[in-house]
């Protein structure tokens, strides 16, 4: 079973994937890591991360560079959704993702245009969404936990800025893929979201 999970940033896609792959047994793949890793690279490389040819340079970042924390901060995802706009980086990003979901047995993969680009053919694709206002108290509480003093209206506007990019480049913008659930998690907790969101596959499954 490969199930494709797409959402705006700070939506809970990547608990949920995470969630999905557990309860299903499957590997999980968090793609936006990827283009983090791409945007901290261009970083380390002294290059423009509206460049495509600098972006495309650091697509070939070391696959150690995957595990440093400093790819989950705001800067690094800021700097992600800058050389996501360029195609040349999504298309160097494509096969690496193509052949996780390939793989046998399936996967989970979460992003942005999993459902619309990477796999349109996902047994089962959820979009998940919620409020910015909900996305940006999320984040907040999760940077308060690692005492990382940032103020909320900032985070939104962060939030809002990053959502206006991926919604609006020209090639795979973010936005549900045709036959895709919408899951709305702005008034549900994390369990709400997980049961909801597994209750969704099993009856998408059900229906095959
Ligand atoms: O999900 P995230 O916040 O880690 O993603 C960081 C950025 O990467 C996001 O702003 C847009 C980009 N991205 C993308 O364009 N396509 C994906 N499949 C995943 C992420």
């Amino acid at each position: 079973m490969i199930i494709a999970v797409d959402g705006p940033t700070a939506s809970g896609k990547g608990t949920i994937s995470r969630a999905l792959a557990k309860h299903y047994d499957l590997p999980h793949l968090d793609t936006g890591l990827l283009y983090r890793a791409v945007g901290r690279q261009v970083l380390l490389d002294g290059g423009d991360p509206d460049d495509a040819r600098d972006a495309l340079t650091a697509t070939s970042f070391p696959d150690s560079l995957l595990v440093d924390p400093v790819l989950r901060s705001e800067e690094t995802g800021g700097y992600a959704s800058r050389v996501s706009i360029h195609p040349a980086v999504r298309q160097a990003l494509y096969e690496r993702q193509r052949d996780f979901a390939m793989q046998e047995g399936g996967a989970v993969l979460d992003g942005r245009d999993i459902g619309t680009v990477i796999v349109p053919e996902a047994g089962v694709k959820l979009f998940i969404t919620a409020s910015v206002q909900s996305r940006a108290k999320r984040r907040w509480l999760e940077m308060q936990g690692r005492e990382i003093d940032i103020p909320l209206d900032e985070i939104e506007r962060d939030i809002a800025a990053r959502d206006a990019r991926d919604i609006a480049r020209p090639d795979a913008p973010l936005k549900a893929a045709p036959g895709a659930l919408i899951l709305d998690t702005t008034e549900l907790d994390r369990d709400q979201a997980v049961a909801e969101a597994i209750r969704i596959v099993d009856a998408r499954q059900a229906e095959r």
